[in-house]
């Protein structure tokens, strides 16, 4: 079985879309939910999916190291950031090289970097008139969504749009693609 986690900050409509992707599947399952924030809506997708969760504070993710551990522990393969606001430490992503996947909610270069998250981003788009956005699933390496490309879908951006209806395409795009970019990931990587 090859086992993934999700870390995720947020609603976790991303979250929930490769759960359900992925359930009942004999090779590949999510085996962990990583979260930040003790109210974020992520936790309560895992709790109705049955999936184990594990809350992470500032100083232990960044000075101890715990989450490697942890990660370890599940026998985790391949991490997935699913809105996940933290930059992932250096030792993480030395553990996990080649292994840990972002997906972003516009076309990278553009609108990428820290601060450049959700709305932020979105609000940014449309203020500099841009025609088109659309998602981006890269690999993490050690600076903010810098990592090489895998895969990217666009979509337009009508006269009138809002950030608000921006986020909806955007979010329809993510939740198409993201899963079977997974699936396809897993499918290709050798595990271990
Ligand atoms: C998604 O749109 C994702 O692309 C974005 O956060 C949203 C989370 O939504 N990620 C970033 O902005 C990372 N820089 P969700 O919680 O409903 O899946």
């Amino acid at each position: 079985m090859t086992n993934l986690a999700i870390f995720a900050s947020g609603a976790g409509s991303n979250a929930e879309k490769i759960i359900e992707y992925f359930k009942g599947n004999d090779r590949v399952q999510v085996a962990l939910i990583v979260c930040n924030k003790p109210t974020a809506g992520v936790l309560k997708i895992a709790e109705k999916h049955e999936i184990s969760t594990f809350l992470i504070e500032k100083e232990g993710f960044f000075s101890q190291n715990s989450c490697v551990s942890v990660l370890k522990e599940h026998q985790i393969d391949f991490i997935i950031l699913a809105g996940f606001l933290w930059k992932v430490p250096d030792a993480l992503v030395n553990a996990y090289r080649g292994k840990i996947v972002n997906i972003h909610p516009a076309l990278l270069p553009k609108y990428g970097g820290k601060g450049m998250y959700g709305m932020r981003v979105h609000e940014a788009v449309i203020q500099a008139g841009e025609t088109e956005s659309g998602i981006t699933i890269h690999h993490v390496d050690e600076h903010y969504d810098e990592g090489a490309i895998i895969f990217q879908a666009k979509c337009p951006i009508e006269p009138g749009d809002t950030p608000e209806i921006l986020a909806q395409k955007v979010h329809a795009l993510e939740h198409l693609h993201f899963p079977k970019v997974i699936a396809e990931l897993v499918a290709s990587e050798p595990k271990g």
